[in-house]
């Protein structure tokens, strides 16, 4: 996925701003250790950062990482790979927000990065889209392609049950305190072309291997199909599903 870092935070500023809650959750205290993975352009570690704990922020897009480190020169950023980061230093907290869906290659092998990160008795605090996360927006998506005679795309996320994932977990060596799982309709303000931009934002390299010319009525298609459920008076909303968790290492 190639990122717009610029774009993201402009038209896509729910993401962090939606996040305050987590880092309620988190808790962090001053002093603290915290790793913020996925860190976007760095808005969260920024937030973490004023309650007195240090932060490293880890993005696996160097345009995101860049940008972070422009808008908080004061904070450690490095670019990285959820499935396989090391830590010098073990931390007291891993927190990550909207990030793990996009970790998707193999989810235990980040829950096993996440773990090897923390101190025993340290804490991962994470939100990201649950089972049936953007059903009506993915529906529409495959059933344009299908329409449109194209190879139904093969979606870069991983939206896991709150079952699931606790096992996943629980196996890897956490106790899971919270585990929530909820929708979260979220209002695409910054869309005015509805689904149709979502679509350019988040799954841009779907649309690689489409034929020019068939993008815009492929994605005016993804429009169609998807306004019934995601369109009213008040403009367009994405369909997410949230699973939020704490769970402490063993
Ligand atoms: C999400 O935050 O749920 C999400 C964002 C972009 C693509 C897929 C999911």
């Amino acid at each position: 996925m190639r990122w717009n870092a610029r774009a993201y935070d402009s038209s896509f500023g729910y993401v962090s701003a939606q996040g305050a809650p987590l880092v309620e959750l988190l808790d962090p205290q001053p002093g603290e250790r915290v790793l913020d993975l996925g860190c976007g352009t760095g808005v969260l570690s920024g937030e973490i950062a004023v309650r007195g704990a240090y932060v490293l922020g880890i993005d696996g897009s160097q345009a995101m990482i860049e940008t972070a480190i422009a808008q908080f020169p004061r904070l450690d950023f490095a670019v990285g790979d959820g499935h396989d980061f090391t830590v010098a230093q073990p931390f007291d907290a891993v927190f990550s927000n909207a990030a793990l869906h996009w970790m998707s290659r193999d989810p235990d092998a980040v829950i096993d990065s996440v773990r090897d990160a923390l101190r025993p008795g340290g804490r991962f605090v994470a939100e990201l889209g649950g089972a049936g996360n953007c059903a009506a927006l993915t529906s529409a998506m495959l059933t344009a392609w299908r329409e449109h005679g194209l190879r139904e795309p093969e979606l870069p996320w991983f939206f896991p049950s709150p079952a699931e994932y606790a096992v996943r977990l629980e196996r890897a060596g956490f106790t899971l305190r919270i585990l929530e799982h909820f929708d979260r309709p979220t209002p695409l303000d910054e869309c005015p072309n509805g689904a149709a931009d979502w679509v350019r934002m988040f799954a841009g390299s779907l649309l690689d291997g489409v034929p020019p010319a068939t993008v815009e009525p492929l994605l005016r298609r993804v429009n169609e199909l998807a306004a019934p459920a995601l369109r009213n008076d008040a403009g367009w909303m994405a369909d997410y599903v949230r699973l939020r968790f704490a769970a402490v290492r063993h």
